[in-house]
């Protein structure tokens, strides 16, 4: 058993400096849960630790579980997404919105849609690396093979690819012939590390478990020897039911004056019927694995399971969805996501609260402002900290008051 800021060790021998920013971001997100919830009148923004950029919302591919292209996605529309796509920050303001965030925030994480389809992409990576920010980017993969040598040269900091089984599994979920495209990306950037001699990136895979590939993941895990991780993340989902969309949409209405719609996005039924022994027991196998080598080499690739829950809550997460696994939600007041339009959340996978828009205004005057602290007041006066809609969101398990996971 690992806790999860176990990667930081693992980076230390590779990269010291690169282990210092994210420990930097983790001592951020650490101290946010320890301090009282403050609202008005304190200056949250020193506090920023983690930083989602959600640079586009187009995508490639349409997985099946997706929040935003799946079955129930928001974005499934047809025309939908090209539209959105209009209204996409251009590269300079990014570089304003970097100055503004580079000295307090280290760590970012680069999202979509597919991040690969932001036209201005690679100028913007290395922007933020120039800038000293940790540099992390969640992709599909499907395009990291033709620019593996500038992603190596400009030594972004992570990779994460998504990838949830083995070939057949995996395609089934994600769409025919990714899982080779991934393989070739992963190959493409293991030969420009090897070539210019260079740690950058890590590579990570993201798991995300679903009712689809849970059974197949210790399988998986072998399969991705090849690719010469660093990490593996298991994700185990950000889910929800009728239930629960419906109590949200009310509190948002009258409380916050918003109508809601992306947490709908997540009611897909792919995370029903997951037999949580079954897949604490292939946790733990994963974990405990070391590829029938021993003693195990001590670059091994550290396997994370998020939410970083106590295995035993592994069953009440699948099984009973409206008992807390977690309380006291942090996000407000040490992360944000900026949306591809400018419009700032504390909730990057559910952007129906807006907290104001970069192209008006400075990141710290909104994450300062009225309607930031008025979300914070609600929740923080909250029953468990916690709206309903919060019960199995991805983000609140990042961090939180039992980090003790696999
Ligand atoms: C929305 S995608 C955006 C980045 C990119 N398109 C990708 O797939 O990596 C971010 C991550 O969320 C994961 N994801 C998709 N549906 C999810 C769900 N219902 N719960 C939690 N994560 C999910 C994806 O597999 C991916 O790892
Ligand atoms: S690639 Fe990412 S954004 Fe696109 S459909 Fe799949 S999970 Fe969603």
């Amino acid at each position: 058993m690992k806790y999860n800021i176990s990667v930081v060790p693992k980076l230390f021998c590779k990269e010291p400096g690169l282990s210092l920013k994210m420990l930097h971001g983790f001592i951020k997100l650490g101290c946010a849960k320890l301090k009282p919830k403050t609202n008005y009148g304190h200056d949250h923004f020193k506090n920023l630790g983690l930083v989602y950029f959600k640079l586009t919302p187009l995508c490639n591919l349409r997985c099946k579980m997706c929040g935003q292209y799946g079955d129930k996605g928001v974005m499934k529309e047809k025309g939908l997404a090209a539209e959105a796509a209009k209204t996409i920050l251009p590269l300079e303001r990014y570089k304003e919105i970097v100055d503004e965030l580079a000295p307090h925030t280290p760590v970012s994480y680069i999202w979509g849609g597919e991040p690969f389809l932001y036209p201005s992409l690679m100028p913007l990576a290395k922007y933020m690396v120039d800038k000293g920010m940790y540099f992390s980017v969640n992709t599909n993969g499907i395009l990291i093979e033709q620019y593996a040598e500038q992603i190596v040269r400009d030594k972004w900091s992570t990779i994460f690819v998504s990838l949830d089984a083995f070939r057949d599994v995996n395609d089934t979920i994600r769409g025919q012939g990714s899982y080779d495209k991934v393989v070739k990306g992963f190959a493409a950037l293991n030969r420009e590390k090897k070539k210019q001699n260079s740690n950058y990136p890590m590579l990570s895979i993201v798991t995300t478990v679903t009712n689809m590939n849970y059974q197949y993941l210790k399988e998986f895990v072998m399969a991705t020897k090849e690719f010469n991780l660093d990490f593996h993340i298991f994700n185990m989902g950000t889910y929800t039911n009728d239930t629960i969309v419906a109590a949200q949409k009310k509190l948002m209405l009258e409380k916050l004056d918003t109508n809601i719609d992306c947490l709908e996005g997540y009611n897909t039924g792919y995370n029903n019927n997951i037999d949580g022994k079954k897949l604490f027991d292939i946790l733990q196998a994963i974990h405990n694995s070391d590829f029938g080598r021993y003693p195990p080499p001590p670059l091994e690739s550290v396997r994370i399971t998020v939410p970083a829950l106590n295995p035993e809550k592994i069953n009440t997460y699948y099984s009973d969805l409206e008992t807390p696994v977690r309380k006291n939600c942090i996000v407000p007041w040490c992360q944000a996501n900026i949306n591809y339009n400018g419009d700032i959340h504390f909730c990057a996978d559910y952007p129906d609260y807006i907290l104001g828009n970069l192209k008006t205004n400075t990141f710290k005057e909104i994450y300062n402002g009225d309607r930031a602290n008025r979300f914070r007041k609600l929740l923080s006066e909250s029953e468990n900290g916690m709206f309903p809609g919060c019960l199995r969101c991805y983000q609140n398990m990042l961090f939180g008051s039992k980090i003790k996971g696999f």
